[in-house]
């Protein structure tokens, strides 16, 4: 028998926090540093930039916090499953050495950030462990172990970590840390609040245009007047800076299960190769929550995601006799091409625009060290890992991962225009969707649980494609670029800020 798995989709860190109540902008407004996305990024950046001294304004579409990072797994380590070996290859060992250097600095921005502004938000130090289950991964993580040593991280190979079953070997990193990510980022929002800084809910920001001041229009018409914006909505909603052909948007899976403490296996862990899980606990009141994920796959790639959280369900029944599962949730990430975020300015033409996105799944300690750079870019400070991260760099558009993806995409853009042509609304269940053709035109046809349907156009409003159902988080996905649209059609990801159109 199967565990018991919840219906509908619900992350930990956002049912263990209480709700924001940030009022939307309603006026025009000037601040400093005009901040767009209340992630991580988003508001770590303007805690550093208040603390310096300057006036900011974030502008969250949404909520604080509901957005990626309300749904990650919080792994705060410079471990990236396996990337030294890869960077010092691609690279070099010089820029290799930074990007370790710069994710050890962030944890420890965190840690003292923790401590500076006594946030309450389970911050603990843990070990990090990338483990091959079999023998035909062992080489990797030994090359890894390598490369980590070789360019001064805290690595060793070790073949006991504490998971239930046998591993081959694994990469272990020492001292580094996982917290309630929410817990920390409500926590430090409220601190951004006063003095001539302010920050939004409910505030969708629709465009960015001039440098001289920069000026940011929201959804209602109301502008802030800055002198300089951060972009920090996770998929960059500007397209100036193509990052929607640098990097693609991959969609994952976690679920969370209460178990017994001394199941605990005290560290936080990845597999590597092929069907890797990430594992992880977490502690609320005196309990113990049990963290897995996996399922990975690009954005509106595949229809059924509801069968991820079962085979997540089915290991976690096997390795830690789980039976019920408590939580159960998704969310995605870009990917960039070349392994490295793009942080820094928009286009090599802005001088006040700037943007952070890219984090491939490993955006907790790169969130903050984003946070980190930016600020000292627009305080003017010399920073060593400004030209790494460059988001302006060449990046290889043409690569071998580069051009599968943009062929995937220029695929769907094609192909995808005949999609619906053979289905009609009557054939939609309750909980389905359906792209169906009426009238000439696409149409993204949903049914609630209700039985009440829903018809808005299947033209994804960023560049075009033609959206596909998620049957699990009951949307409307692009495969193009991962926008990703509620079946009444509202934005539920960038990069897209306009909604589906109504039928
Ligand atoms: C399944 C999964 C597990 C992960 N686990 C880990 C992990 O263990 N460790 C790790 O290091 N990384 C992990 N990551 C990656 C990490 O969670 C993300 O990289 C990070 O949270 C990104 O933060 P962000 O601030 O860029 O994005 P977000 O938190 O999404 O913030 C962007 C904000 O911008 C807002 N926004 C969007 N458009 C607009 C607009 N037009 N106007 C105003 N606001 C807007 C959104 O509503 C959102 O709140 C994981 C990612 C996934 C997908
Ligand atoms: S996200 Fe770019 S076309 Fe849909």
């Amino acid at each position: 028998m199967t565990s018991h798995i919840p219906e509908v989709s619900q992350s930990f860190w956002i049912d263990s926090t209480l709700e924001s109540q940030y009022p939307p902008l309603t006026q025009d407004i000037s601040v400093d540093v005009a901040i767009v996305g209340a992630g991580l990024v988003g508001v770590v950046v303007a805690k550093l930039l208040k603390q310096a001294g300057k006036t900011v304004a974030v502008l969250e579409a949404d909520q604080v916090a509901t957005g990626v990072s309300g749904h990650t797994t919080a792994k705060v380590t410079s471990l990236h499953q396996l990337i030294y070996a890869d960077l010092l290859k691609n690279i070099g060992q010089e820029k290799a050495r930074l990007y370790g250097e710069s994710n050890q600095a962030a944890i420890e921005k965190l840690a003292n950030l923790v401590k500076s502004e006594q946030i309450d938000c389970d911050f603990e130090r843990k070990n990090t462990f990338s483990f091959a289950r079999f023998i035909e991964n062992l080489d990797q993580v030994k090359a890894e172990v390598e490369a980590a040593v070789q360019l001064g991280l805290p690595a060793s190979f070790v073949q006991e970590i504490g998971l239930p079953f046998e591993i081959a070997g694994a990469v272990k990193f020492e001292n580094q840390a996982q917290f309630h990510p929410r817990k920390f980022i409500l926590n430090l929002a409220a601190k951004i609040q006063g003095e001539g800084s302010f920050v939004f809910e409910q505030t969708r920001v629709q465009k960015v245009t001039g440098e001289q001041p920069c000026r940011v229009t929201v959804a209602n018409g109301c502008t802030v007047t800055a002198g300089d914006v951060i972009v920090a909505t996770n998929a960059p909603i500007l397209d100036q800076g193509l990052f929607f052909a640098k990097a693609y948007a991959k969609r994952s899976y976690l679920i969370g299960a209460w178990i017994d403490p001394a199941q605990d296996p005290q560290g936080m862990f990845i597999g590597v190769g092929k069907d890797y899980h990430s594992i992880r606990t977490a502690p609320h009141q005196d309990k113990t929550l049990l963290l897995i994920g996996g399922g990975g796959h690009k954005v509106g790639g595949i229809s059924n995601t509801e069968e991820k959280f079962e085979k997540l369900a089915q290991y976690a029944q096997t390795y830690f006799g789980v039976e019920e599962v408590a939580y159960r949730w998704s969310t995605q990430d870009l990917v960039s091409f070349d392994q490295l975020p793009y942080i820094g300015k928009l286009t090599p033409m802005s001088n006040h625009t700037y943007v952070a996105t890219g984090f491939s799944l490993w955006g907790m300690s790169k969130s903050i060290m984003a946070a980190m750079l930016l600020s000292d870019l627009i305080l003017g400070i010399e920073n060593p890992w400004a030209d790494l991260y460059d988001a302006t760099r060449p990046t290889p558009f043409i690569s071998k991962e580069s051009l599968k993806q943009n062929l995937d995409v220029g695929v769907h853009w094609v192909g995808d225009r005949l999609k619906g042509i053979t289905e009609s609304a009557d054939q939609i269940g309750m909980g389905e969707g359906k792209v169906i053709m009426a009238k000439g035109k696409q149409i993204a046809a949903s049914r609630d649980d209700q039985g009440v349907l829903h018809q808005v156009s299947a033209v994804c409003s960023h560049l075009g494609c033609i959206v596909a159902w998620n049957n699990a988080e009951k949307s409307w996905d692009c495969p193009c670029h991962g926008a990703r649209f509620a079946p009444q059609g509202q934005v539920l990801h960038a990069p897209a800020t306009q909604n589906l159109e109504p039928i």
